[in-house]
This record gives structure tokens, C-alpha cells and sequence, in this order.
């Protein structure tokens, strides 16, 4: 048991004075200057997304109809119950709104540019809840590639 125990000190001890240095390092401590440079392409993990000005948002996710048929199922899910399963009449919840959300319909939508949309679905439009933390970027681009073929 002693040996044991000797053993252990051993094998311990150059751990313990590692652990006395650790904080001796080439670290960048809080509100330390300069910042460093962030990797190029390094994704925000946490805070808003940031979205680009009008015009330099394209949409990856090509219109294929596997997309749409994926955008209509992230619809059903996530959209219907405020705008309706059909654009005429809004959805169980959306009746509860007064005015009611609006019927995202052919004429309204092509008013509306992907950068516009997508920026609405992912920070909220008014009484619209966002939904950045709820559906990753893909999905809410195939919801998009859905929308545009709603009549
Ligand atoms: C809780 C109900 C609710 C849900 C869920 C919801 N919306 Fe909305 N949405 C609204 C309301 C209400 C408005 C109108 C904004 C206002 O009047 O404040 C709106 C507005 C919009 C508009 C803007 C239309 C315009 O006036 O320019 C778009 C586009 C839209 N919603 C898309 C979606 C999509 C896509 C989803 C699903 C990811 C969704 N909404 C989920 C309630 C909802």
C-alpha cells in the first residue's frame, strides 16, 4: 500500500508543478489589446447572426424539388399553425391575432426579396417569433425555395 502510494506522489508531483505554471502561457486575457484576428472562417457560435445588406445574401440551397418538398415540411411544422396550411385562411393560431398574420401568398411574396425573407425568419418580424435558434440556415432556406412556389 505504501508503494502505492509513493508511486502515486510520483507520477503526481510533475503534474501539480505543471498545474502552478498553466496560467503562464501565450493566452489573450479579457479586454487585453490588441484583439486577435479572427479566423476567416470562423462561424458565430452565440449573439445574433449577422446577415448582409441587401443584395449579397444568395440562397445555397439550389430549388430543387427535394428542397421543396423539405421546405413544406419545415412549413407545416413551424408556419401553418400562424399563416394556414393554404394562404386563403390563417392557420388555429394565427386566427387569435388580430389582424390575422398574413396569408403568404404568390402576390405578396414576389414583392419580397430572399434577403428580405430570410432576415424576417430568422430575427422575427414584428408579433412573429424568430426562428434563428429553432431552424439551422439550410432549413430555413429551403423553407424559402418552398415559399416561392406557394401560390
Ligand atoms: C406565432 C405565429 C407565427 C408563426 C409561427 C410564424 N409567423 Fe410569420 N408572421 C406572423 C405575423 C403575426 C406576421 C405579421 C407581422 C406583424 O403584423 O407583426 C408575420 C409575418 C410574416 C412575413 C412577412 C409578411 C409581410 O408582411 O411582409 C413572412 C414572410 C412570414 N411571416 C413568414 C413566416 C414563416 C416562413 C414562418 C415559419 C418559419 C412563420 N412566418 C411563422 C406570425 C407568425
Amino acid at each position: 500500500m505504501k508503494r502505492i502510494s509513493a508511486i502515486a506522489v510520483i507520477v503526481m508531483a510533475p503534474l501539480l508543478v505543471a498545474a502552478l505554471w498553466m496560467d503562464r502561457q501565450p493566452s489573450h486575457r479579457a479586454y487585453e489589446g490588441p484583439a486577435p484576428a479572427t479566423p476567416s472562417d470562423s462561424v458565430p457560435v452565440s449573439g445574433r447572426e449577422i446577415i448582409p445588406p441587401e443584395g449579397e445574401l444568395r440562397n445555397p440551397v439550389p430549388p430543387s424539388a427535394t428542397s421543396v418538398t423539405e421546405g413544406k415540411a419545415l412549413f407545416d411544422i413551424n408556419c401553418a399553425m400562424c399563416h394556414g396550411l393554404a394562404s386563403a385562411e390563417p392557420g388555429r393560431v394565427g386566427q387569435r391575432f388580430k389582424p390575422p398574420p398574413p396569408g403568404l401568398g404568390h402576390d405578396m411574396l414576389k414583392g419580397l426579396s430572399d434577403t428580405a425573407l430570410f432576415r424576417m425568419i430568422t430575427l422575427g418580424f414584428g408579433r412573429m417569433p424568430p426562428f434563428q435558434d429553432k431552424l439551422d440556415s439550410l432549413a430555413r432556406w429551403k423553407l424559402i425555395n418552398f415559399l416561392r412556389t406557394r401560390q
